[in-house]
């Protein structure tokens, strides 16, 4: 079963609005009509591309996110995984997968056919997670640490698979995939959330830190809630989080 069966709800109300943070770049750099956002998640971005007046079909590997972007926007869903799109060659001006290829089991392929459905001089624009750790997850990897939660293993890809985590890395994949990369560079944002609304996804599941939640023990887990919200505690204001946060961005033109 995919680590994204199941949370899609979870998922929305907490993660998505972390990803949410490179949606307006992202749309500000690519034009066209024919829009494929592949990876969609719940929606923000196909939404978001829509109200531009923009075509929008939007992919998602996971059934449930199909039906949450599915009820957020007006355009076509469809359920499909990377590195396979049910589509023809060069049928779309602008290609996006927003924090997808750092999910997928093979990022080369994956960006190969993101490169193949666009359209000559279309752009493909996609971002991921930087290796270091994010703000977030040093609260996050802390609070674990403090309540003896044990890391789960075994989930990185075998290394002829993977590809560096960071904007030389993304920028690589692209060029592998035959596109002329136009911006490489590192976005940065502030997440705002609430302690309460960060909690709710690690609970329900969301990523890798969701699923390692979810394996502990409830012993680990009554520990873990205590010692994050102690530390999220010390540097929120009213329950809310303000944390930097950074993407690895490449366009690119096909
Ligand atoms: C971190 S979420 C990003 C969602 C959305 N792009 C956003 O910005 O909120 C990753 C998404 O990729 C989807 N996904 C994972 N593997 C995939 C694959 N092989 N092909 C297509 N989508 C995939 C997941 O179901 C999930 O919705």
């Amino acid at each position: 079963m995919s680590k994204w069966s199941g949370v899609a709800e979870a998922y929305r109300t907490s993660f998505a609005t972390l990803c949410a943070g490179t949606v307006e770049r992202l749309l500000a750099d690519t034009i066209g009509d024919d829009h494929l956002d592949v990876g969609c998640g719940t929606g923000d971005l196909a939404l978001a591309a829509t109200r531009l007046g923009r075509q929008v079909v939007a992919v998602d590997a996971d059934p449930e996110m199909v039906a949450m972007t599915t009820a957020a926007m007006r355009g076509v869903v469809i359920e499909a995984a990377l590195p396979h799109l049910p589509f023809d060659d060069a049928s779309f001006d602008v290609v996006t997968a927003n924090f997808v290829v750092n999910h997928v089991p093979d990022p080369r392929a994956a960006v190969r056919e993101l490169a193949r459905v666009a359209r000559p001089g279309g752009r493909v624009a996609v971002t991921c997670w930087p290796a270091r750790t994010q703000p977030w997850a040093s609260l996050v990897g802390d609070a674990f640490t403090a309540a003896g939660v044990v890391p789960q293993t075994g989930q990185r890809l075998s290394p002829e698979l993977d590809f560096e985590r960071s904007v030389t890395g993304l920028r690589g994949l692209a060029e592998d995939a035959g596109l002329k990369v136009v911006t490489a560079t590192e976005l940065r944002w502030e997440w705002e959330i609430g302690v309460d609304a960060l909690w709710s996804g690690i609970t329900g599941g969301v990523a890798t830190v969701g699923q390692t939640f979810l394996a502990q023990t409830g012993e680990v887990q009554d520990k873990a809630e205590t010692e994050l919200r102690q530390i999220m505690g010390e540097v929120a204001r009213d329950g809310m989080l303000g944390l930097p946060s950074a993407a690895a961005y490449v366009v690119a033109v096909a």
